[in-house]
């Protein structure tokens, strides 16, 4: 088993393979980070070309695509019937490119998404998304499971598991941004950041049941307005709008999403759920 990349997300799965005692080979560009790997058994590889030749199971969890192509072009031009797993984010284009790349090497591919952060890797908390051929995820799923939690494979499209990633990921950064910016307008009026946790908490848990809520309304196309109405979160958003203006707090997120609100009540959408602004998006969104 050989770890390319020994970012925070590298090591945790590094450590994670040791203690399922696997034998397992490092290799990071910057020498000098696999610390108490070395002291738990792991082999710190001098170069990516012994890396690859140490294990049979490749595994590259880098900062990007480009990093991930930029190692690989080191290795060693024949794979064997070595295997490479890459856990490093990207877009579904990038997966399906970097699946192709792997293909015209004769290297049995696999991408991976990394759904839970380094705390849970080794542990009943992890989640990590696997696509590619079967039967390469038939092959290392045993080896795998030392990553702990839950895997699941979503198909032969390479890019799948990186499409939920970004899909996931969206809802990760915009809840982030919009948990900021409440914290900077409660803040402006003078509100004490836990204070005001209590009963931001109390959103977070109104989220799940929406979800699913909203999954059944886009797959059957029907958007009952019974619960809220866009008409009344395009009016609501105003609000918030006006009292970030006048902390001077910026508002280039709530705009963005106030034209796609307004852009939905001026298409007659107004009366429905706000699970409609999907298809409104799909509009917006174009050039
Ligand atoms: N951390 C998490 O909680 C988490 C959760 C889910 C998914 N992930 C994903 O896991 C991947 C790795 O994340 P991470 O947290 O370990 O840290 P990271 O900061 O995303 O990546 C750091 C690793 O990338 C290497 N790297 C950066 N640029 C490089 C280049 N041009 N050539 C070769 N190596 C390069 C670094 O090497 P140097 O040490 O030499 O800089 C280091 O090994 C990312 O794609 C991340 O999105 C992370």
């Amino acid at each position: 088993m050989t770890v390319l990349g020994l970012g925070p997300m590298g090591h945790a799965l590094a450590s994670a393979f040791l203690r399922a005692r696997h034998p397992v080979t490092v290799w990071n560009r910057t020498p000098g980070k696999a610390g108490d790997l070395l002291d738990r058994g792991a082999v710190a590889a001098g170069s990516v070309r012994d890396a690859v030749q140490d294990g049979h199971v490749i595994i590259a969890c880098l900062i990007d695509y480009d990093a991930v192509r930029a190692v690989l072009e080191q290795a060693p031009a024949d794979w064997g019937n070595r295997r490479l797993i890459n856990l490093t984010s990207g877009e579904p284009a990038q997966a399906r490119r970097m699946a192709r790349w792997a293909s015209s090497r004769r290297i049995d591919y696999l991408d991976g998404a990394i759904l839970t952060p380094t705390s849970a890797v080794g542990t009943p908390a992890a989640a990590v998304l696997f696509s590619g051929a079967r039967h390469v995820y038939e092959a290392v799923e045993e080896t795998m499971a030392a990553v702990g939690g839950t895997a699941v494979h979503l198909g032969d499209d390479p890019g799948r598991a990186a499409a939920y990633e970004v899909a996931l990921l969206d809802i990760f950064v915009t809840s982030v941004n919009g948990i900021v910016h409440a914290f900077a307008l409660a803040s402006a009026e003078g509100i004490e950041p836990e204070r005001f946790a209590a009963f931001a908490t109390g959103i977070g848990g109104l989220l799940p049941e929406m979800i699913t809520r909203f999954a059944e309304q886009i797959r059957t196309g029907r958007y009952p307005g019974d619960r809220s109405t866009i008409a009344s979160a395009a009016s609501g958003i105003t609000h918030i709008i006006n009292a970030a203006t006048s902390h001077g707090i910026d508002t280039g997120m709530l705009t963005a999403a106030k034209s796609v609100l307004d852009h939905a009540v001026a298409e007659g959408y107004g009366p429905q759920s706000l699970a409609r602004l999907t298809t409104v998006l799909n509009k917006t969104g174009r050039p």
